[in-house]
């Protein structure tokens, strides 16, 4: 009833203004209490659908430090036999690219749980919602499995939000070719906080109704006009997010991390994209930079060795830090002197300046003021 007077209002205060600069400082890896470094298992098995991606994804990820300027290490296995309790007690982070079917044998399951119980992190990208159909273990672990999804195509993707390190520099409206996934059911009956979701009008669906009820009508609410609708929020913004279909979401920690490992006082951290098909897509910076902080974020939980907790994780030190770079520069004067580098406090490593450390995004909002009368006058007809 009152959808068609949000949609008024919304597009009224989807008013652009003036771009604002971006830059990687949320990329962070805190941890300043341990030496040790963070190691990642890519896990990319297939049985079924292979992405003609996965070489692409591995070798964005593979660049590492030399491109992310973050000190983690990855090493990449396509072999079931190490999902052994022994096999994963060396990584901080286990991430499924892309992987389907039947990945994991039943001690496999059991020891992927049992990583999660001792503070294992995970990362699940674009297809890892095909593996383990059969499993309720791996599907509360990831918060859903995929269902359908319609022909690669243009789709533009919406922020759930600003704060969350994985999505703060992804432009509002993003848009690019993607397969967009629909799900069998909801990831937030397994606690899942959703960061992105599917504009349902930006690309055709070709009449497919999910069995996942209608997860789509999204699209038209803005971020900003929800926040500044004081009173829609309250009243009914659980019945948009019911609505909406997911494209990426964390969950921390995940309901399979229960009971935890004796001596263990977290569970690891879940996050996941679906967004990931293309060979383009793992070239993109904007992308890149999702699914890298994605994975620090999990990291940042902190309960594994890298960070000095947990029973899993990476125990190799880091090497120290090289002395501060000196370079010569010339003064006006024709004088030459020595320049520090800035040295990072707290062990806190930031990526590395590159081409693309500032990024232009969109930004949207209008006049405070205005946007509090909106937001009571919408209010105003949802309660009459
Ligand atoms: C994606 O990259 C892989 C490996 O680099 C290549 O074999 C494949 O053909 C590419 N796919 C497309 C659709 O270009």
């Amino acid at each position: 009833m009152f959808a068609p007077i949000l949609t008024i209002l919304c597009f009224l205060m989807t008013v652009s203004l003036p771009a604002s600069a971006l830059s990687y400082e949320n990329l962070k890896v805190d941890y300043p209490n341990s030496p040790n470094i963070p190691k990642i298992l890519v896990y990319t098995y297939t049985d079924g659908y292979r992405h003609d991606s996965i070489p692409t994804a591995i070798e964005a990820l593979a660049k590492g430090k030399e491109r992310w300027g973050v000190e983690f290490e990855f090493e990449f296995e396509e072999d079931k036999g190490r999902f052994t309790d022994e096999g994963l007690q060396w990584y901080d982070a286990i991430m499924f690219v892309s992987v389907t079917g039947e990945a994991l044998d039943d001690e496999g399951e059991k020891a992927f749980q049992r990583y999660l119980q001792k503070g294992g992190n995970f990362i699940g990208v674009h297809a890892a919602t095909v593996a383990l159909p059969q499993s309720d273990m791996y599907k509360q672990s990831i918060g859903a499995l995929f269902e359908w999804h319609p022909v690669l195509q243009d789709a533009t993707f919406k922020k759930e939000g600003d704060s969350h390190p994985a999505t703060a520099h992804i432009p509002n409206g993003w848009r690019f070719g993607e397969e967009v996934y629909y799900f069998t059911s909801d990831p937030r009956d397994n606690g899942a906080v959703v960061l992105l979701s599917v504009d349902e009008n930006s690309y055709n669906n070709e009449g497919y109704q999910s069995s996942n009820g209608n997860p789509h009508p999204i699209g038209r609410f803005d971020d900003e006009c929800i926040r500044w609708g004081v009173v829609i929020r309250v009243l009914v913004i659980k019945e948009l997010e019911a609505d909406k279909l997911p494209a990426a979401w964390y969950i921390d920690p995940p309901k399979t991390s229960q009971p935890l490992a004796e001596g263990i006082s977290k569970g690891g951290r879940v996050f996941y994209t679906a967004l990931g098909h293309s060979n383009e897509t793992w070239q993109d910076d904007i992308f890149m930079e999702h699914v890298v902080s994605g994975l620090i974020w999990t990291l940042n939980g902190a309960t594994t060795k890298a960070y000095n907790q947990g029973q899993v994780g990476c125990e190799d030190p880091r090497p120290p830090p090289p002395p501060p770079q000196t370079s010569t520069a010339t003064t006006e004067g024709g004088e030459r002197g020595a320049v520090a580098s800035p040295t990072e406090p707290g062990g806190q490593v930031h990526l590395a300046n590159s081409g693309t450390a500032m990024r232009i995004v969109e930004s949207r909002g209008m006049d405070v003021s205005l946007c509090f009368v909106l937001g009571f006058l919408v209010g105003y007809y949802v309660i009459v």
